[in-house]
């Protein structure tokens, strides 16, 4: 077998120490003449010198590499923020490691303690199970930076916010503008704060426009999936809306299917929103009207804030809050 070609190679070609090859590599080497620093460049294609990361991880007190953990790898929602989070994470040559655990807390435990006995640089948590205590006995510790988003709501840590508040609010305002006057909302009965915020402003936008809501009876529970919409179906139409807005567009997804099934028209016979943006809402028949949220601008700003926390360990607590745009397609009808 070929031999590998080691740092001491380029350095004993260029005449230079291993110290100096190794400051220039790894772009700390301004102290060096420009026709040293091209000299070991050319080097470094010539022989194919490719870094030993475990040794250069050393040197630099850092594994180059961050955690990320999501409820779920199947939902497209999940998959434009993990680009967002590449695309940031390359400007420093990162690598993440993405774990989706389908909310098994003993799964997420077991990710998480993984990554913290491999010396990750930090983690971005956007599971839920991923609670308050287990970061106080796992991630404190371990002093590693984390950043929290969407469905973790444990106290403490920087946080990235979407505002879902103002997400249910364009919800009501958009159903309420078509004349819509009897809906309601698919969640799940354990729903997260950030979907609890969603019926919030729900029912806030629809008070404002007088109309009745009541959560007990006007609530339909599922879970955040398009099987969870579909098998909501007879649930929802048993309240016989003129309107419906899910929590997610995985659930308003299942919802049509179910609704086509029962040979209940998409919007003539009713009206159905979801929440997200996902790109399968452009391809559904008819396409999904929902509340975009800027899911690979997230992916990308949540990156930011934990490259931040990791820099300077003593900056303030971090809190970053991004916008939502209502995107109108043909789901959702005036009432007839
Ligand atoms: O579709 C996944 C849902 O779970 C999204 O609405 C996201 O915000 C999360 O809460």
């Amino acid at each position: 077998m070929k031999k590998k070609v080691t740092i001491r190679d380029v350095a004993r070609q260029a005449g230079v120490s291993v110290t100096t090859v190794s400051q220039i590599l790894n772009g700390k080497g301004q102290r060096f003449s420009k026709r040293t620093r091209e000299h070991v460049l050319e080097l470094r294609d010539k022989l194919n010198y490719v870094p030993d990361f475990n040794a250069r991880n050393l040197i630099l007190h850092s594994s180059q590499t961050i955690g990320v953990l999501v409820p779920s790898m199947s939902n497209s929602f999940f998959s434009s923020f993990i680009q967002g989070v590449q695309d940031k994470c390359r400007t420093r040559e990162i690598m993440p490691l993405v774990f989706g655990a389908n909310h098994d807390e003993k799964l997420e435990r077991y990710y998480l303690t993984q990554l913290v006995a491999r010396s990750v640089d930090g983690l971005i948590i956007a599971s839920s199970t991923i609670t308050t205590k287990t970061i106080d006995e796992i991630l404190r510790p371990a002093h590693l930076p984390y950043v929290l988003f969407d469905q973790n709501g444990s106290r403490g840590g920087d946080r990235l916010e979407v505002d879902d508040y103002q997400g249910g609010r364009l919800a009501a305002l958009h159903l309420a503008s078509l004349g819509h006057r009897h809906v309601v909302m698919v969640m799940p009965n354990d729903a997260t704060t950030n979907v609890h915020q969603r019926l919030a402003g729900f029912v806030s936008g629809l008070e404002e426009h007088h109309i009745s809501f009541v959560p007990d009876r006007d609530v339909v529970s599922a879970k955040l999936t398009k099987r969870g919409g579909y098998e909501a179906t007879k649930a929802v139409l048993e309240r016989q809306p003129t309107a419906v807005f899910a929590a997610n567009d995985e659930i308003a997804i299942g919802l049509m299917r179910g609704f086509k099934e029962q040979g209940v028209k998409v919007p003539d016979d009713i009206s159905v929103m979801g929440y997200d943006g996902i790109d399968f809402d452009e391809y559904v028949t008819p396409a999904l009207t929902t509340v975009q949220q800027p899911t690979h601008q997230i992916g990308a700003a949540a990156v930011q804030m934990l490259f931040k926390r990791i820099d300077n360990s003593a900056i303030e607590l971090q809190r970053v809050f991004l916008p939502v745009q209502l995107i109108s397609r043909q789901s959702t009808a005036k009432l007839k």
